[in-house]
């Protein structure tokens, strides 16, 4: 039984898709939706409909590591909460169906957040905390006085819907602790945190060019892929430790087998979402991953996700 339950929703399977690449258009979110994806989740949206920044603006660097900074191109929040779109994407499935948004500025989450909550066929939403990638607008997890705004104002609203936040990855025992306290503040708005969004700011160079591998930004952009799995891992385990038991944590970043899962399960995930290797592998990667991680689970001798979740041995 590979089953977890997301912001009050029972998801068949703890794997889904991360909000990014192959999110933005109803054709691609069906396409997770027909695999063994346990939901499906959005593009981050924006108020209005925009294309991003200029291309080339995605790298991937040698199988472990890759590059973005796309700038948002999505569809416009009406897009993802149009019931013509929720039914292209979700069919019969059944499965949840998740938004995100990651807006310009308070007002426009605010604005989104408000038309989000009278939408039929939406589970949740995921606020995004962390884009890494419009220019003039820093990580706003990165901030924390702005991060107790934000929520404070989203508190207020008083939402019907499940509300998830999207993290950046934390590097330092003090910076967890700031992030889970201000989390804890609104425990009663936030059902879960997804850590960890990509690494900020990395820079491939390319030799032959002798330039950066992306246009926008001078080159700079968020990495993700295997080369971050190791600070998701950590990243995951502070926040289960640190946050309210009430705030579920969703673990993602650098999956790509069914052993990366189940490694965020014991760290104590409620649920893994796929990012970049949905990407390059496209949404068999579903399949495939979980899979493996009934395999995995059945010659470990466990039955169900709650016998290891959490549970990983200290030394
Ligand atoms: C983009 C990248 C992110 O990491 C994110 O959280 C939102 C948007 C992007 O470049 O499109």
């Amino acid at each position: 039984d590979l089953s977890t339950t997301i912001c009050g929703k029972k998801l068949s399977t703890c794997i889904y898709n991360a909000s990014g690449p192959r999110t933005g258009s109803s054709d691609a979110l069906s396409k997770v939706a027909s695999s063994r994806s346990g939901a499906v989740l959005a593009k981050s949206a924006t108020v209005n409909e925009q294309t991003g920044n200029p291309l080339p603006r995605t790298f991937q660097a040698d199988g472990k590591g890759s590059l973005n900074s796309e700038g948002l191109p999505n569809k416009g929040i009406d897009y993802y909460l149009s019931q013509d779109t929720i039914e292209e994407s979700m069919g019969e499935s059944g499965k949840p169906y998740f938004v995100s948004i990651s807006g310009h500025n308070l007002a426009d989450n605010l604005a989104m957040l408000k038309k989000i909550d009278s939408v039929d066929g939406v589970s949740g939403v995921e606020l995004n905390l962390a884009c890494p990638n419009v220019i003039g607008h820093p990580i706003i997890a990165y901030d924390f006085d702005q991060m107790d705004a934000v929520l404070s104002a989203v508190s207020k609203l008083k939402l019907q819907k499940p509300l998830g936040v999207k993290l950046p990855p934390y590097f330092d025992g003090p910076h967890f602790a700031a992030a889970a306290k201000v989390l804890n503040k609104y425990k009663s708005s936030i059902s879960y945190a997804a850590s960890i969004n990509t690494v900020g700011n990395a820079l491939v160079v390319d030799t032959v060019a002798e330039m950066p591998a992306i246009s926008p930004k001078g080159g700079f952009g968020g990495l993700s892929g295997p080369a971050v799995k190791y600070t998701a891992l950590a990243n995951v385990k502070k926040m289960r430790d640190l946050l309210d038991e009430t705030i579920d944590v969703v673990g993602v970043g650098g999956v790509e087998t069914g052993e990366d899962a189940f490694q965020f399960l014991l760290c104590g995930a409620a649920a893994v979402q796929v990012g970049t290797k949905h990407w390059i592998e496209g949404a068999k990667c579903f399949d495939r991953i979980v899979g493996e991680l009934e395999e995995l689970m059945e010659k470990k001798g466990y039955k169900s996700v709650g016998e290891f979740r959490g549970k990983l041995k200290p030394w």
